[in-house]
């Protein structure tokens, strides 16, 4: 851990809220005029690291973004709007919550467009992984959010620790089908 002996004061949910609204250009989108997955991407990342920096007050870096899908299209012209919250600070990671909808400019109709977790890392200037402060659920949701995503951090290791051992499996037999030429 890095040269932050103690812990900084806790901090709210709404203390890490944060927002953006893009209107899609044709240079967001694809051939048919919607926009591209990776670009929604993009958008939900900065959103989610929005938040995570609000909380930290560092540096962050992406250190992972759960399943995404794409439920709803979105086209030229819209309004996507984007809102992100931290549900759960750990040692150095934290994860964060980005839900996205689309705003029809001519009726304000918003619909959900997607719903994303992800996990950033604080880190000072050189790299090096710094505490952050703890965070308080204040209402109902906040709770439950909160502790979702202890379960959710609890199944990434889970994940992890399955696909190294799948890869030193790999490794351990490296003619057998799977392996790389
Ligand atoms: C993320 C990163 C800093 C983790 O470094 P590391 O030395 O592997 O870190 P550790 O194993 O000590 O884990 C540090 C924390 O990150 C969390 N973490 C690391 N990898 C993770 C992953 N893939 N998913 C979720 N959490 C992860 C750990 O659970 C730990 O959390 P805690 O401190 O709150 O308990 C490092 O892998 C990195 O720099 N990755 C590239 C990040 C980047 O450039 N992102 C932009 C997209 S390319």
């Amino acid at each position: 851990m890095s040269s932050t002996e103690t812990k900084p004061a806790a901090r709210t949910v709404a203390s890490t809220q944060s927002e953006m609204t893009e209107i899609i250009l044709p240079n967001d989108a694809n051939t048919l005029g919607n926009l591209l997955g990776g670009r929604l991407m993009h958008f939900i990342d900065l959103t989610g690291a929005m938040a995570a920096y609000r909380h930290s007050r560092t540096h962050v870096v992406t250190a992972a973004m759960d399943h995404i899908d794409f439920i709803q299209p979105v086209h030229v012209g819209d309004l996507l709007i984007l809102k992100s919250s931290v549900n759960r600070a750990f040692n150095s990671s934290l994860e964060v919550g980005v839900k996205v909808w689309v705003e029809h400019p001519q009726t304000g109709t918003l619909l959900h467009v997607a719903s994303a977790y992800l996990v950033f890392v604080a880190i000072d200037e050189q790299g090096r992984k710094q505490k952050i402060p703890a965070l308080l659920p204040e209402t109902p949701n906040e709770v439950r959010r909160f502790n979702d995503a202890l379960r959710r951090r609890e199944h990434r290791e889970a994940e992890t620790a399955r696909r190294m051992q799948e890869r030193r499996a790999q490794t351990a037999r490296p003619n057998e089908t799977g392996a790389r030429a």
